[in-house]
């Protein structure tokens, strides 16, 4: 029996819920059997884990190095400063997350996987949307994919660096990163799937043009990937680590709660 028959669909879109495995605890069966799934789904949901910062970290690392955010205003405490904290409780207020994006797109070498955990979440509030990059691409009519082909994108942090400085002066990002280039259609390494590769945070303009030409035709794609249809929207439930392929995906986080709310979030990549 294929393993991928142990786990449930998220929606029509992406995801699969991955029951009876224990995070902390894993042997070469569930490996295997996460490995398997990853391959298949761009997301995966485990269900009331509790994993330390130390277990995550080395969840993460089954794919590949787990680093600390290229970005020092992002780092995460001394002793673990792989594990971002997504905190929002009353008197601190996280940083916004309520854009598409997919993390670190402006990395010459974007994270593979992004795993979030769920420390303490709102009732029925802050969900997060993922969208299926992949199926957006394969939707594209053969003459749209054909003119697409060749058509690179700058990805560029320096507009979210230049925010976390308004907000908070002192953070140790001078400069941003060098923007990079990555193909509008890219043909993924790893496996034989092709991802529409764009995201409205980090996607400045495509090379060659103007950030103003640019404009129309980044605003069209940016339509296809996020009809409704391409979108899974996750209810969170305390312990839930939901793990995503960051470059099959974008994934945005809804900001409907208030200033009191306690949400706090533990998330770690992994490069291969
Ligand atoms: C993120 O965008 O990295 C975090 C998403 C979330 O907090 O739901």
């Amino acid at each position: 029996m294929s393993t991928d028959l142990m786990n449930e669909p998220l929606s029509g879109c992406s995801g699969v819920l991955v029951n009876d495995i224990d995070l902390a605890r894993l042997d070469d069966v569930a490996i295997a059997r996460i490995r398997d799934a990853f391959a298949r789904h761009s997301v995966l949901l485990f269900r009331a884990q509790s994993l330390c910062p130390s277990s995550q970290i080395e969840f993460t690392r089954l794919f590949g190095s787990c680093e600390p955010h290229p970005l020092a205003s992002h780092r995460g405490p001394p002793e673990h400063p792989e594990l971002l904290v997504v905190e929002h409780r009353p008197g601190v207020r996280s940083r916004r997350n309520d854009v598409w994006h997919s993390d670190v797109s402006f990395s010459p070498q974007p994270p593979l996987v992004t795993v979030l955990h769920a420390i303490e979440v709102p009732a029925h509030r802050g969900d997060t949307l993922i969208c299926n990059l992949v199926t957006a691409c394969e939707r594209l009519s053969p003459a749209f994919r054909h003119a697409l082909e060749g058509l690179e994108a700058v990805h560029d942090a320096g507009p979210e660096v230049r925010q976390v400085h308004a907000q908070a002066r002192g953070h140790e990002d001078l400069m941003a990163p060098e923007p990079t280039r990555h193909p509008v259609i890219w043909k993924l390494p790893d496996c034989e799937q092709e991802t529409l590769y764009v995201n409205p945070y980090y996607v400045s303009h495509f090379v060659g043009m103007t950030a103003e030409e640019s404009r129309p035709l980044l605003d069209t794609l940016f339509d296809i990937a996020l009809r409704p249809e391409h979108i899974y929207r996750h209810r969170w439930q305390r312990g839930d680590v939901l793990l995503w392929d960051n470059r099959r995906t974008m994934h945005y986080a809804i900001r409907d709660y208030d200033d009191d709310t306690l949400r706090v979030m533990h998330r770690t990549t992994a490069n291969p």
